[in-house]
């Protein structure tokens, strides 16, 4: 029987897994969160050569094995306890939804509501930032439904923009937040939602 007190974490990502790998880092000795298996859609994602250095075991799929039981079934071979989106570009469907409920977290680039949504994702975030003229921006971490980035927000941080900041200077200042913050708020909602299991 399964230890309730350890959290097995899968991650999805689609790229180059900054994110995936500031996670990895912070809980590479922590006995109660185990980072078990990182999923991406993409076969040539750089999240792929971080799990290897990891020693983490990762798998690639496709829309078919998503949406049918193959991902699911993945998942639950691997006893995964909670979901995590690094940069992760496509909608859960509904069976992994039902499967982890209130289990899937994801991080957002801006300050939900604003600049969330279908297509809404890295850089097209931080430039839709400048051509709206904001003066700040930041991150959301937010549970996950079935509706792109309209989840609980749980967490988010602010950062300023300038007028003469690029997209590429907004992105550095936003992957800073979620290096900083994204583990451990990931680590707080494990904890917290232990009891619940
Ligand atoms: C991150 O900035 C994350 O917030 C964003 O993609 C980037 C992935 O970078 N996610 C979204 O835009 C989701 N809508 P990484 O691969 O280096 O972690």
């Amino acid at each position: 029987m399964q230890n309730q007190s350890i959290a097995r974490l899968a991650i999805f990502a689609s790229g180059t897994g900054t994110n995936a790998e500031a996670i990895l880092r912070y809980f590479k000795d922590d006995p109660n969160v185990i980072i078990a298996l990182i999923l991406s859609n993409n076969p040539n994602a750089g999240v792929l050569d971080r799990a290897a250095r990891f020693g983490v075991p990762a798998k690639v799929f496709n829309r078919e094995q998503f949406r049918n039981s193959d991902v699911l079934g993945w998942l639950q071979k691997n006893a995964i306890t909670h979901i995590v989106l690094a940069g992760f570009l496509w909608l859960i469907p509904g069976t992994i939804l039902s499967a982890y409920p209130r289990r899937i977290l994801n991080i957002h680039p801006a300050l939900l509501p604003k600049f969330g949504g279908k297509g809404m994702y890295g850089s097209k975030v931080h430039e839709a930032v400048k051509a709206a003229s904001e003066t700040e921006t930041g991150i959301s971490i937010h549970e996950v439904n079935e509706h792109f980035d309209e989840g609980e927000i749980l967490f988010q941080a602010r950062c300023k923009v300038e007028p003469y900041d690029t997209p590429e200077e907004i992105a550095q200042r936003v992957h800073e937040l979620e290096y900083k913050h994204f583990p451990r708020v990931i680590k707080e909602w494990v904890t917290k939602n232990k009891a619940d299991r």
